[in-house]
């Protein structure tokens, strides 16, 4: 935790952008909001929300919402990527705000390797710390 973000990344900024994203959730099973912010390659900043489907399987996390988002742009080099769970259960904690496995799994491949993931509230992390030896293939 706690990885350096560097002088180009606003945090406060991107963390603005996500809380943003989070007010365009659609969550009508859940009503757990979450919103994400990417901070692509050229300085443009992407959002995406959760987006659910009666189907459950089918509901789609923010930060894979933002991250496909920003790649189906034509963006490159995701630098940081924020993410807000606005009506996060406090007793949960840490554990109640974190991006789940399959977003780890996409935030490494579709971000830089050196990217940085700001968790609203908690700090912010490198791809690494998220996903210890994640799944890689040859591309
Ligand atoms: N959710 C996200 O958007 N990101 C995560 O990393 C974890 C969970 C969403 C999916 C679903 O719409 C709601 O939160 C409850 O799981």
């Amino acid at each position: 935790m706690n990885k350096d973000v560097g002088r180009e990344v606003d945090v406060e900024a991107l963390l603005v952008e996500a809380r943003t994203a989070a007010e365009a959730s659609y969550s009508p099973y859940s009503k757990f909001a979450v919103g994400a912010a990417v901070l692509c390659g050229d300085g443009s900043i992407v959002r995406g929300a959760n987006i659910e489907n009666a189907s459950y399987g089918l509901t789609i996390c923010a930060e894979r919402s933002a991250l496909f988002g920003a790649y189906s742009l034509g963006k490159r080099g995701m630098r940081a990527i924020a993410v807000t769970c606005p009506g996060a259960d406090p007793a949960l904690g840490v554990r109640g705000v974190m991006p789940c496995g399959a977003c780890r799994q996409v935030i490494a491949e579709l971000m830089d390797a050196d990217g940085v993931i700001l968790v609203d509230g908690v700090g912010s992390f490198g791809v690494e710390d998220l996903l210890p030896l994640g799944f890689a293939l040859g591309a």
